[in-house]
């Protein structure tokens, strides 16, 4: 049975190729921070009893902050493919944050590295890196295209990358860089555009709420479905060769038409509901990201088919339907 080791299990895409794997037959090794509250929420309903005989989901904690024990676990589960996942993932927090983005995100990266190469570990590594790192280079964006980071989580990532880069070229390590657009889901956090704007949809809908702030709804991005994303870090690592990868659906949307389509979908205007507040500006914005997918579709086989308005349907249902169950 194949082993993998996932860190940021417990995140949005964490959940998801923790599913797959499962799916897949792989024993998981997940890597959860401690808290003082329950942080598993989007992977309890894959938790099994440690007695089960057939428990094939294992939690360990640690975080990326600390490199021992990122040695002495992976020494002692030995894995076949570690997907790194787990980073201070949000661009805005990140400019309040930037030292402790630039340690778990970037250096979090490095010492994951550093830990399969002292312990001469035969795996391999995806990186997740982010469409954040092309930043002001102007759109369509594909493997070739010059980074311009405008954030600190953005700069972060880019570091990651070449890191990811590093290793494979001195090392002769089988580690990845998916550069993945944006991805939503249900399981969005709740703080990141799309979730916050379909939790105001849902919660407005029913009454709970009156009125949702953004900020720049002129900001056009590339989003996908998570679901899909995943498979798509699943089918590099399975590659004959190692390589980067950009994974997109290839169209645009604008803030606004995100909005618009999620309001519409719950049968309400969305400017009778939505005002602006300047906090949610990030100091330097990246204005427009649009991916070219086409090298993970020729050479992983791998394509998008959820769009936007379909991505907004799924998420609005979904947080009504949340909040109904909760009545
Ligand atoms: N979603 C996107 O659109 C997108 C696009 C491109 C790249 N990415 C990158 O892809 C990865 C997954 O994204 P996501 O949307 O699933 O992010 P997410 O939901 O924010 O999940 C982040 C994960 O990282 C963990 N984490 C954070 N700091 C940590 C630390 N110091 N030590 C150990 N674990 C830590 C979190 O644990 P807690 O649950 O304890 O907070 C969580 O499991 C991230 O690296 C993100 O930057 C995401």
């Amino acid at each position: 049975m194949k082993k993998a080791f996932v860190t940021g299990i417990t995140g949005q895409d964490g959940s998801y190729l923790a599913e797959l794997l499962l799916a897949k037959g792989y024993e998981v090794h997940g890597l959860i921070r401690r808290a003082s509250t329950f942080n598993t929420r989007r992977i309890d309903h894959l938790y099994t009893d440690p007695h089960e005989p057939d428990k094939r989901l294992f939690l360990h904690y640690g975080d990326l902050t600390d490199g021992s024990r990122l040695v002495t676990l992976l020494a002692a589960i030995q894995p076949e493919e570690v997907y790194h996942l787990a980073a201070q993932s949000h661009v805005r927090v990140s400019f309040d944050e930037p030292e402790y983005t630039g340690d778990t995100t970037g250096m979090g990266t490095t010492r994951l590295l550093e830990a399969i190469r002292m312990i001469g570990l035969n795996c391999r590594f995806y990186q997740a890196s982010s469409s954040e790192m092309f930043g002001a280079s102007p759109p369509p964006q594909n493997e070739l295209t010059p980074f311009y980071p405008r954030s600190p989580y953005g700069a972060a990532k880019v570091y990651g990358y070449w890191m990811t880069r590093n290793y494979r070229e001195a090392y002769d390590l089988f580690a990845v860089n998916g550069i993945l657009f944006n991805h939503e889901s249900p399981r969005r956090g709740e703080t990141f555009v799309t979730r916050k704007i379909t939790r105001a949809v849902a919660r407005i809908k029913l009454g709970l709420e009156k009125r949702v702030y953004l900020g720049n709804l002129d900001a056009r991005r590339d989003w996908g479905y998570a679901p899909e994303y995943v498979e798509g870090m699943w089918r590099m690592l399975q590659h004959h060769q190692p390589d980067d990868y950009v994974v997109a659906t290839g169209t645009s949307y604008s803030v606004r038409d995100f909005v618009s389509l999620a309001f519409q979908h719950a049968g309400l205007d969305w400017e009778e509901h939505v005002d602006y507040d300047q906090r949610y500006e990030r100091p330097t914005e990246v204005d427009s990201l649009v991916g070219d997918a086409s090298k993970a579709q020729v050479e992983l086989g791998w394509k998008a088919e959820v769009h936007v308005p379909d991505l907004v349907r799924i998420m609005v249902d979904a947080d009504l339907a949340a909040l109904t169950e909760e009545d």
